[in-house]
């Protein structure tokens, strides 16, 4: 079942009834501005930091699920009779018509009711940080009416953690100013804040409210506003308590006209020195006056909507599929990008599931986002590599997180994930391969963001390299430390105490826990060097990284391989995990994925092998789980894996992220049909129709899908934010289509579904287009065996580097 289709042309994702079986979001902004909003209006906005600048509240896990947002009420002043046109927060006052388009960087809801048509559309303009809201109310009934509308949004705070815990003080703090029509919000602006949230409208105010308990009335909800079942606002002041915005704005529509009211909501920062109009505590708003004033203009809104779109147009024009496989086409050329820069954005700070107030930026997430932005915003990506590297600590060892205003490493959780420093290779080495720029390797950056301690980004890679050397186990495997990839496999925490973070706890290190998954990841990683090296002309450093790869290879061979998969880990008391020695747990994904990722067991047949018994015992018809059997009871020496319920999460789930590894591995041997089944078992797109089973929006990937051991298999939870994103995305574009920036040029390298003829691309590399076409001939089931470059033939599946701002026609066959 459907909750509403997708318009390809327009990019938007339209819902067509509100009662999602889950909030189904969109994200406002693109820079510094973010917000969050979904079919009914809900959401929240913050400034750069979603935990620490939050600009509006939201309440998470509340019932109904989603309370707090962007409201605007109509009013029929003849009648009485109001409602909110985005359905929420008065579910119980029905809509004749509905409709929410969820685009790229806005979101439209439009309903009616009575013959009162309102129709309102949110977005962040480019380079600003404020968000419009621009609601156009028609009157379509054969008589005039008399309307009023109310806007309605709850400040927060600022700290949303402080906020929504510290009421003996912030009850007492709450501060607003009102001027020239104008709401802003200034708590703690008096002391040391020099930023405040204003909240404007276009039209003259018939009045409005600042005061929560003033606009809704005592113990009542959002459902039901004393101000609008009343028909006026009370004009009230917050002192104290919980500070919030309403304009009331009165309009006459004769029959058939369309008025436009804008609302502004945005955040402002004044010099300190210049904080408070002289001799006096009131906001200095000099500054910020012509900000509101130009953008209440209907104009300024209609170019700023038109310079969003034409951002996204540059943003997916660089990479464009034509394939026989609508769904594919759809999420690459829109969907899966789009999520690709939101997960750039926003690392796995604010969706519905990540609450805003948890986690900071991941140095593994990070690094591993980037690897489906980079052709995008490649100077981007450079920036955000030199943040990330700059965590790094003199030992190659990498703080777990850091925090996007200080982007300081976070004490709290430290480092000892072991996985950790070799995503920075594998993160650098995917912008080296889509830039060529061998400067960045030059950069000089600091450890731990220590003035003085700065080194050439290279070294810091060689580093991350040695880390892991200096770090192994008896079986010659890498230490795992707190954890790998998987965050839960957490064997050196040995907890019995309730709430003890799994993550950060570590009072057992025996120093034999190992894990295969890194082993594969540092063959991956020391190959990537190896070929980073070889651009420097540094052969020695070529040659010994490549030996270390080998060497890591062997171990795996040695240890690492279980007869028909490649085995996991060995834990705190060198027993081995994943392997069919065990009960539970006795093969794994993601050790399948990573070690074939790395080249191991392509030339004996153990990748083909594995392969098959990931097939028969992980595959399941929604996506791939994480292991089997899943651990049936907790078990202490393997840690938070095992707290999950079976088929949830982290105790074999589907979880997502780990499904490309494997449609990659399927690539990498040949095998185009198994590749392309499980991209489609996962592809959002591929899944709309079972809507009802999936649950999460249709046009994203979720993290996790339940498992088959999972009474709710083929739910998604945790959708959005997540490393799914990116790793498809390279599945798909650079494994699948086979269209694979390297070091040296663009490889060609498809492995094809049966029943494809060919397919398409349109794709800039280093600032060439290249126009590409891939053709099968009939009953061909290989690779690549003929490339031309503009006519002309080239041996092997590489295109060179062509020149910069060239067309360039390539045409490949599989024969
Ligand atoms: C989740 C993991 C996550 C970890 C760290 C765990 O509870 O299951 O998916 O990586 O927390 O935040
Ligand atoms: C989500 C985390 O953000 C990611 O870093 C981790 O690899 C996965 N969970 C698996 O545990």
């Amino acid at each position: 079942m459907r909750y509403g289709h997708f318009d390809d042309d327009q990019r938007e994702y339209v819902i067509e009834r509100p009662d999602t079986p889950l909030p189904w979001i969109n994200y406002l902004g693109t820079e510094a501005y973010f917000g969050i909003v979904s079919n009914t209006g809900g959401g929240y906005s913050f400034y750069r930091d979603a935990r620490l600048r939050r600009l509006t509240r939201y309440r998470y896990n509340n019932a109904p699920l989603d309370v707090g947002g962007r409201y605007v009420y109509v009013r029929d002043d003849a009648t009485g009779d109001y409602w909110s046109p985005t359905w929420q927060p008065t579910p119980e006052r029905e809509l004749d018509d509905y409709e929410c388009r969820h685009g790229l960087s806005y979101t439209k809801i439009a309903s009616s009711r009575g013959g009162i048509r309102a129709e309102t559309l949110y977005f962040a303009p480019l380079g600003e940080t404020l968000e419009v809201w621009r609601v156009r109310v028609t009157n379509h009934r054969d008589t005039p009416a008399e309307l009023s509308l109310f806007s309605s949004i709850e400040f927060c705070l600022w700290d949303a953690q402080d906020d929504a815990t510290n009421y003996q003080r912030n009850f007492s703090t709450g501060q607003v100013e009102v001027v020239d029509g104008v709401i802003y919000h200034k708590t703690e602006y008096r002391e040391r804040r020099d930023h405040f949230a204003y909240f404007a409208c276009s039209e003259p105010l018939a009045g409005f409210d600042t005061s929560r308990e003033a606009f809704l009335g005592a113990y009542r909800g959002w459902d039901r506003p004393a101000a609008v079942e009343r028909g006026s606002a009370a004009g009230s002041i917050a002192h104290g308590w919980q500070p919030i915005g309403s304009h009331h704005v009165r309009l006459s529509l004769a029959a058939g006209e369309t008025r436009e009211v804008v609302f502004l909501l945005g955040y402002a920062e004044n010099p300190r020195d210049a904080k408070f109009d002289p001799g006096s505590q009131t906001l200095n708003k000099t500054l910020v006056r012509p900000v509101i004033d130009r953008w209440l203009r209907p104009e300024t809104v209609e170019q700023g909507l038109t310079a969003l779109k034409e951002y996204w147009d540059r943003l997916l024009g660089g990479l464009r599929v034509r394939t026989p496989d609508g769904d594919t086409d759809r999420m690459v050329n829109v969907w899966n990008a789009y999520q690709c820069l939101v997960t750039f954005n926003m690392s796995r700070s604010a969706s519905f599931y990540e609450s805003g107030i948890g986690r900071g930026m991941g140095f593994r997430d990070s690094n591993q986002d980037l690897l489906g932005f980079v052709h995008m915003v490649p100077e981007r990506a450079r920036e955000r590599i030199l943040d990330i590297a700059a965590t790094q600590k003199e030992t190659g060892g990498a703080y777990h997180q850091y925090q996007p205003l200080t982007k300081r490493g976070n004490n709290d959780i430290g480092e000892g994930f072991n996985d950790d420093p070799l995503w920075l290779i594998l993160g650098v080495a995917a912008y080296l391969k889509e830039t060529g720029d061998l400067a960045l390797l030059d950069e000089p950056v600091p450890f731990d963001n220590e003035p003085g301690s700065e080194v050439p980004l290279y070294e810091h890679l060689r580093r991350s390299l040695r880390y892991t050397l200096e770090r192994l186990g008896p079986h010659g495997l890498p230490l795992i430390g707190r954890a790998d990839w998987n965050d839960c496999l957490n064997l050196n925490c040995f907890s019995d105490t309730p709430g003890e973070p799994f993550q950060t706890t570590e009072n057992a290190t025996g120093g034999v826990a190992e894990s295969v998954f890194i082993a594969g990841q540092f063959v991956l990683a020391a190959k990537e060097l190896a070929g980073i090296a070889g651009l420097l002309g540094r052969d020695s450093e070529e040659v010994y990284f490549r030996a270390a790869a080998e060497k890591m290879a062997g171990s795996v061979a040695e240890h690492g391989w279980d007869g028909a998969w490649f085995r996991r880990a060995y834990d705190f008391y060198g027993n081995v995990i994943g392997s069919g020695e065990n009960d539970e747990g006795q093969i794994f994904i993601e050790p399948q994925g990573m070690c074939i990722l790395g080249g191991v067991g392509i030339d004996d047949g153990l990748a083909q092998r594995a392969l098959d018994s990931v097939a028969e015992r992980l595959a399941t018809p929604h996506g791939i789980v994480l292991q089997q059997p899943a651990y049936s009871s907790y078990r202490i020496e393997l840690g938070e894996i095992s707290s999950y319920p079976p088929g949830y999460k982290e105790n074999a789930g589907i979880f997502c992220h780990t499904n490309p590894w494997i449609m990659i591995a399927e690539a990498i041997v040949g095998n185009g049909d198994r590749a392309f089944d499980y991209y489609r078992r996962l592809n959002p797109s591929a899944r709309e129709e079972i809507s009802e089973v999936h649950r999460c929006e249709p046009y994203v990937y979720a993290q996790m899908i339940a498992g088959k051991d999972a009474p709710t298999h083929g739910e998604a939870k945790n959708s959005w934010l997540s490393g799914t994103a990116a790793w498809n995305f390279v599945a798909i574009t650079q494994w699948i289509l086979g269209v694979r920036p390297d070091f040296e040029g663009l490889r060609i390298d498809p492995v094809l579904p049966a029943g494809w003829p060919g397919f398409e691309v349109t794709r800039s590399f280093r600032g060439t287009t290249y126009e590409i076409s891939v053709r099968r001939a009939e009953g061909a089931t290989g690779r690549v065996t003929e490339l031309l470059v503009d006519g002309v033939p080239v041996a092997g599946n590489l295109v060179p580097v062509g020149a910069p701002g060239a067309v360039v026609r390539v045409e490949a066959v599989i024969g």
